[in-house]
């Protein structure tokens, strides 16, 4: 099925915020938008789960977690890669917009759940999706962009223009 035009979907936050030099840095058979609410049905979860355990909701579930996250508004950005010729999602990755009291009311961005499908690991799209959310978060006047990730993902987010800062601390539920 071939892609589905921007115009014609419901989407998180519009698509000008995506730079359209980095949009003319990718592979002409790949296009780069905000996620969609019919997403579910291009492979979202699919491409997440080289990530992480993904547990299927089911899509009225899926739908109604999109509407909220749109219903906060200059908070969630979501970008997906898409193959123009399958209509399918092959990469995607968030970024989330904190607003704090602190450096005059500041904000920071967080990328979370980066992910590219495994056949398509290796060809710059990690670091497409990367440029697009640092774009999203500085355009948008926060203050720092940040991440938590695994040692082995360190030279990867080195290529991207990240440095190791700090250590991460988590507890889980
Ligand atoms: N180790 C060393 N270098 C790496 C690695 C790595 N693990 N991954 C990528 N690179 C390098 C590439 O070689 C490339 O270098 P070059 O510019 O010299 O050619 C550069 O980083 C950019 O790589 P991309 O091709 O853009 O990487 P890719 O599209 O494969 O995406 C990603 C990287 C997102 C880590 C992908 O491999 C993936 O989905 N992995 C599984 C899920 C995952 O670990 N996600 C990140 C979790 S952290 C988070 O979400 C905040």
């Amino acid at each position: 099925m071939p892609l589905t035009p921007d115009s014609e979907l419901d989407l998180l936050f519009p698509a000008s915020l995506i730079s359209s030099e980095l949009k003319a840095q990718l592979h002409p058979d790949l296009h780069i938008r905000p996620l969609a609410s019919t997403d579910y049905r291009r492979g979202h979860l699919h491409v997440l789960s080289v990530l992480t355990i993904v547990t299927d909701p089911g899509e009225a579930a899926w739908v109604h977690q999109y509407h909220a996250m749109r219903s906060a508004p200059s908070t969630y950005y979501t970008v997906v890669i898409i193959n123009r010729s399958t209509d399918m999602i092959v990469g995607v990755g968030s970024v989330f917009i904190e607003r704090k009291f602190l450096r005059g009311l500041g904000s920071v961005g967080h990328i979370e759940d980066i992910a590219v499908d495994k056949d398509q690991q290796g060809k710059k799209l990690g670091l497409r999706i990367i440029q697009a959310l640092t774009y999203i978060s500085e355009n948008y006047g926060c203050y720092k962009t940040i991440l938590n990730c695994n040692d082995s993902n360190i030279p990867f987010y080195e290529k991207c223009g990240f440095k190791k800062k700090e250590n991460e601390m988590a507890k889980y539920a």
